[in-house]
């Protein structure tokens, strides 16, 4: 798959919301936020055509898991189709909707949360689920990562998680903000 895959997916569905993948550049920006040393439970948002989620099995060790949810019928059976990982799972859901897809034994243990989905897209009460339910899978100390086109992220952010850190990477089209925020306690 590639850029033009992205463009028809993108036509047909616009929570694809971008047209091409993102950039290499930005995708090892992003995943230097993660500690690929220890083993990780790792859910990713919005896959797309795999670009983070290839890097992130590339970096994991061998009992690392990786849970992907895309909302794309064509990107999730694409990643069910060139992703032969036993580490890896793929959903075709929202993920608002992630709780239901998770095993209890791993609510609440999730180490990263990766997203690239477009929250500016989302109702307030939709946007606000999604933050809740990754609040909810995460560990203490775990870190939600999310890399968006504006800083529209950071109010609902500091309302679910009290912290933010951002970054920019305007060498990608388009541009993204990407933040980090920890689930603080014990
Ligand atoms: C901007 S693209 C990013 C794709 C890929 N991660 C990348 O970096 O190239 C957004 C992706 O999120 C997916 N998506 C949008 N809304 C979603 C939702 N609510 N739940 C799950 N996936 C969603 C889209 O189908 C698309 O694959």
């Amino acid at each position: 798959m590639g850029t033009l895959k992205f463009i028809k997916n993108f036509i047909k569905d616009r929570d694809v919301a971008s047209i091409t993948p993102t950039s290499t550049r930005c995708v090892v920006k992003v995943c230097n936020h993660i500690d690929f040393s220890k083993d990780i439970l790792i859910v990713e948002y919005g896959p797309g055509d795999g670009v983070f989620s290839r890097y992130l099995l590339d970096h994991m060790t061998p009992d690392s898991r990786l849970i992907m949810i895309e909302s794309n019928e064509d990107f999730a059976r694409h990643l069910r189709e060139s992703i032969a990982d036993p580490r890896a799972e793929v959903f075709n859901i929202l993920a608002g909707d992630v709780i239901d897809i998770m095993s209890p034994d791993d609510i609440g243990k999730v180490d990263y949360v990766l997203s690239g989905i477009p929250f500016s897209f989302l109702k307030p009460v939709r946007k606000m689920k999604v933050l809740e339910s990754t609040k909810t899978i995460l560990r203490a100390g775990g870190k939600f990562l999310a890399y968006q086109t504006s800083g529209h992220l950071k109010k609902p952010l500091l309302r679910v998680f009290g912290n933010l850190e951002t970054e920019r990477e305007m060498l990608n089209i388009p541009p993204y903000v990407i933040y980090e925020v920890k689930k603080n306690g014990v």
